[in-house]
């Protein structure tokens, strides 16, 4: 495993090894002194040409608890401002002989393509509206982690399916397990793109739509809030047409069993009322921390 491009690259077997070496790095995390040596000498280039706080911070943090230097690049206040390309960017940050170079981009299929610029390990760190690789396999730790298994669960995935790209990732990595049941919540506008669902079908997972949350909300194991992608709208209006159209609070949390979960890959906006952050089954924060450990496990597998 040289690269993480996309969720597909990535078997069963890997799943299972990185998730457990996330777990000891979870372990290493609650100690004291909190880095291990395991990328000493290394050097981890974050590009983030998008707007990230978690992404960016985790794998910064990643890094650096296991030792490795890292550098790291935004589009704002860098030469891509003064207009180089994003191949002389990468070809520049090459010659300092990066292990590793993490990319966010608002470009999909970005990461695939700088893949062939550089001798360094790719991560994909979120491309436009296509893919989030690492956003899953965080998504799949915390699931796991807060149910105690993945197989058979009942996700439901809620919000901005067609621009959100931790929906796509995600689905893409759940089609893994055995005995799942989807159901995308989203209006019209925003439903989950076809090529999702087609995937779905071929690895027979059975998936249903609805534009009724409260329906679905006490049949679900998972509930996965996701926040109207604003910037990958064409046009105001139609931001605005969709905008706050589906909100958990505490009257939704009513309508949810005790088990269940409520996730969100974060950044919030409205869709989640703050009301009901100390509701225990509220997961979203304890899914951002477990970003860190998941991403070093990525990290040290890709480098080692
Ligand atoms: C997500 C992303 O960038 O796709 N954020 C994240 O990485 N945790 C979700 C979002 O921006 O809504």
């Amino acid at each position: 495993m040289k690269h993480l491009l996309s969720i597909e690259d990535i078997s069963r077997e890997d799943i299972e090894r990185l998730l457990a070496r996330a777990e000891s790095f979870a372990e290493v995390s609650g100690r004291p002194i909190k880095k291990v040596p395991a990328l000493r000498g290394r050097t981890v280039i974050n590009l983030f040409y998008e707007a990230s706080t978690r992404t960016s911070s985790s794998f910064e943090l990643a890094a650096k608890r296991l030792s490795a230097d890292v550098i790291n690049v935004k589009s704002s206040g860098s030469a891509v401002e003064k207009g180089e390309s994003l191949k002389d960017t990468v070809q520049t940050l090459s010659a300092y002989d990066p292990s590793a170079i993490v990319i966010r981009s608002p470009h999909a299929g970005a990461a695939k393509m700088i893949a062939r610029w550089t001798a360094a390990s790719v991560v994909n760190a979120g491309d436009g509206k296509h893919e989030h690789p690492t956003q899953a396999l965080l998504d799949l730790y915390t699931i796991r982690d807060e149910i105690g298994h993945v197989d058979g669960i009942r996700i439901a995935m809620v919000g901005d399916l067609a621009n959100g790209r931790t929906v796509r990732s995600l689905t893409y990595l759940l089609s893994k397990f055995r005995d799942i049941r989807v159901c995308f919540v989203a209006p019209p506008q925003v439903a989950m793109r076809q090529d999702i669902k087609d995937h779905l079908d071929e690895h027979h997972v059975p998936w249903v739509e609805t534009q009724d949350l409260d329906s679905m909300l006490p049949q679900v194991d998972v509930v996965y809030q996701t926040r109207i992608q604003k910037e990958r709208f064409a046009d105001e209006a139609a931001y605005l047409a969709v905008k706050g159209i589906y909100r958990i609070d505490a009257r939704a949390m009513s309508l949810l069993q005790k088990s269940a979960i409520v996730m969100h890959p974060l950044p919030r906006v409205d869709e989640i009322a703050p009301e009901i952050d100390s509701d225990p089954r509220a997961a979203y924060f304890r899914q951002a921390r477990n970003g860190m450990y998941i991403r070093m496990a990525l990290l040290d597998r890709v480098l080692s």
